[in-house]
């Protein structure tokens, strides 16, 4: 499945018109390559997290401690749905826990978008994550933590994904271009 040479595995659709939506874990550098990518493309990017926070004009630390997950998890879904139902063909950097939903999976898997999963080495995921101040997930024991995370998650994002770009030891330049070739 892995296309030679390109870090870049795919399920085939075409870049067209559609939205491309970057999933992945915390850290996988999912709204960095949502910037590069939305300026190299010249598309408008949508990142989940800090509509979350626009939507609400709290933190996602404020929503997570004073409302609770269940209540972020809502706001995600209603960004998701927002973001998804644009007309102009965007970017859209999810948040890493948007796969625990199954309405979110299958809005992404029924919805036109080129849905790429970033994928990165735990080690070195684990070297990004450590100074994050929005993933009160990780507060406790980060290490075990966000091992169990990915291994659970792993097949929820392979469940919604096109396509799958590694990230490790590239740059976000590096894999912007990875997430146009396998869309193209
Ligand atoms: C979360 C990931 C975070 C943020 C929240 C929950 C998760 O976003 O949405 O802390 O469950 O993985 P990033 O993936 O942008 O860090």
């Amino acid at each position: 499945m892995k296309a030679p040479g390109t870090g870049v595995e795919r399920k085939g659709k075409t870049l067209d018109r559609s939205h491309i939506v970057l999933v992945g874990m915390m850290g996988s550098g999912k709204s960095s390559v949502g910037r590069t990518l939305a300026s190299r493309l010249e598309r408008p990017l949508f990142d989940s997290d800090e509509m979350v926070e626009e939507r609400v004009g709290r933190t996602i630390r404020e929503i997570w401690e004073f409302d609770g997950e269940p209540a972020f998890r809502e706001l995600e879904t209603q960004t998701l749905l927002d973001s998804l139902e644009r007309d102009e063909p965007s970017v859209i950097a999810t948040g890493g826990g948007v796969v625990l939903s199954g309405r979110n999976r299958q809005l992404l898997i029924d919805s036109d978008a080129h849905v790429v999963w970033l994928m990165l080495d735990i080690e070195l995921l684990l070297d990004r994550v450590r100074n994050g101040v929005h993933r009160p997930l990780l507060d406790d024991d980060p290490e075990t933590k966000l091992r169990q995370m990915s291994q659970d998650r792993e097949p929820l994002y392979r469940e919604v994904a096109d396509a799958m770009v590694s990230v490790d030891n590239r740059s976000v330049v590096d894999v912007a271009k990875a997430v146009v070739r396998c869309c193209g």
